[in-house]
């Protein structure tokens, strides 16, 4: 059977006390396919943590109200403007009608090139800022790599779930909810994939600069790694992921498919008729 084939469908999946990740995969052959994620922290104040993909947006909204009341959403927070993150946005902001926008003046400038935000329904909150949301405090900080320069990513004190945007992006075989059902080496392949894809700019890296921007990040009690593109990490995989992506000052660029390998594709296709 191809991809093409297959059933990728994922239900909702529970990350922590009252935090759900809203799953969605893209095949991305040859190497499998990407999670593509978005969050909900339930509790006095819900949260939306990014919105998902346009390519699935009637899933995606149905997903989220199985597990929060639409009208009670108070938070929708966008950890950058990327289509794979805000591609529901306007969906999100009509179907939850009491939600205000966590963004960035950046951000809603980037936005601008295509929507109009209501400004009074966003409140701006950048890296290093604290939001007190009744039963806990959300934290926004910078992850460790990123793809677009509007990122933060989010820190949940009450839970130390982290959910960390574009970092730790990992290609799966399957879908997958937890990333302890990766094998040694497909965790290891995947998080250096996903982090050279991610920044590519990774050789350009001080490593001393570097660590110590992980390190910020690490030295949260994390309890629960969620993000936009990996199966939730958690136990001594957490460890393992910080590791790896300190590695990237040093490892050799990924190479890039090229021109022979999208003619072997299309020949392919071609050959099934
Ligand atoms: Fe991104
Ligand atoms: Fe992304």
């Amino acid at each position: 059977m191809s991809t093409a084939q297959r059933d990728f469908t994922m239900e909702p999946y529970r990350a922590a006390d009252d935090t759900f990740v809203i799953p969605w995969v893209y095949p991305t052959p040859p190497i499998g396919l990407f999670p593509i994620n978005s969050l909900v922290i339930r509790g006095t104040e819900p949260v939306l943590v990014d919105t998902g993909s346009p390519a699935c947006r009637e899933v995606w909204l149905t997903n989220v109200s199985s597990v929060v009341d639409l009208d009670d959403v108070r938070w929708i927070f966008l950890s950058h403007d990327d289509r794979d993150h805000s591609g529901n946005l306007l969906a999100a902001l009509a179907a939850c009608p009491n939600a205000t926008l966590l963004t960035t003046w950046y951000m809603l400038g980037r936005l601008a090139e295509e929507w109009t935000i209501p400004l009074n329904r966003c409140r701006f909150m950048n890296d290093g800022d604290v939001l007190d949301i009744g039963d806990r405090r959300i934290v926004a900080i910078r992850p460790p790599v990123f793809d677009s320069p509007t990122t933060r990513a989010l820190f949940d004190e009450r839970t130390g779930v982290l959910w960390s945007a574009d970092a730790f992006a990992t290609n799966v075989r399957e879908p997958l909810a937890d990333s302890a059902d990766l094998a040694a080496d497909a965790f290891r392949d995947g998080q250096l994939l996903g982090g050279r894809l991610v920044a590519p700019w990774h050789p350009l890296l001080d490593e001393d600069k570097f660590h110590a921007q992980v390190q910020k990040v690490q030295d949260l009690p994390i309890t629960a790694i969620t993000g936009g593109h990996t199966p939730a990490i958690r136990g001594p995989r957490i460890e393992e992921a910080f590791s790896l992506v300190r590695q990237l000052p040093v490892i050799k660029p990924w190479r890039e498919f090229n021109q022979r390998t999208l003619d072997l594709w299309m020949a392919a296709i071609a050959s099934l008729g």
